[in-house]
């Protein structure tokens, strides 16, 4: 078994960006459980499925094969061998895995993927459910949260940056949907572990969080 850190948390708590910088000064290998959801969302968006079509994107998991490969120590997500990553952070795939990732047989799919990474290597591993389902034995579980209008601002502040308009209102309003839809699903919702540390970077810098989280690894 390899040394294994779950970060789980709402969107836009900055798990990705938190969890890469620990892998690197640690050298664990980081594994975004999210970006497999998206990937899969991408599959039943090029099929035309729509979320509510839950037969359609059960009968479409047979022909989907989401893998994960690191190239250059970057994390690069391939469907049926095309690599997507460019594609993941798009609205619509979020939302969209948000949606389907609450159906069992989605969640079942990607569940042995995360589990055998974590066999074998030393992985901080980010979701929503990683100290709770996929690794409940894990050496270290955080979960990592911040304030709604915390997250709003760092997206707003994110897409502005790269130009995209948006809006900040609609943008806390997603959010809160999002919180909302993940953590009241019945299959392997959202929730804070028993044994996880909470740690709330509303008002704390990404150096300040990475440094707590090392400081709880071996
Ligand atoms: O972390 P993210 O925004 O990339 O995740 C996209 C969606 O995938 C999220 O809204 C819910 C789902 N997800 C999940 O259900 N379980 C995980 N371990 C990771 C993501």
């Amino acid at each position: 078994m390899g040394y294994n850190v779950a970060i789980d948390g709402p969107a836009g708590a900055g798990k990705s960006t938190i969890a890469k910088l620990v892998a690197k000064e640690k050298g664990y290998i980081y594994v975004d459980t999210g970006a497999m959801y998206r990937g899969m969302a991408i599959h039943f968006l090029d099929k035309g499925i729509r979320a509510k079509e839950t037969d359609k994107i059960i009968s479409a998991l047979k022909d989907a094969e989401v893998t994960i490969r690191y190239e250059e120590g970057l994390q690069q997500v391939y469907l049926n061998g095309r690599n997507i990553t460019d594609r993941l952070r798009e609205e619509e795939v979020g939302k969209m895995a948000s949606l389907t990732s609450a159906i069992p047989q989605v969640r079942q799919k990607l569940l042995e993927l995360q589990k055998g990474l974590a066999r074998t290597q030393d992985v901080i591993m980010d979701g929503r459910d990683i100290g709770t389902c996929v690794l409940p034995d894990a050496d270290v579980k955080i979960y990592l949260t911040a304030s709604v209008e915390t997250r709003a601002k760092r997206r707003y502040d994110e897409l502005t940056e790269k130009g995209i308009a948006c809006d900040l209102d609609e943008i806390e309003r997603d959010i809160k949907e999002r919180d909302e839809r993940d953590s009241t699903r019945e299959i392997a919702p959202l929730k804070q572990a028993e044994d996880a540390v909470l740690v709330d970077s509303s008002h704390m810098t990404i150096d300040e969080v990475v440094a707590a989280i090392v400081k709880l690894c071996r």
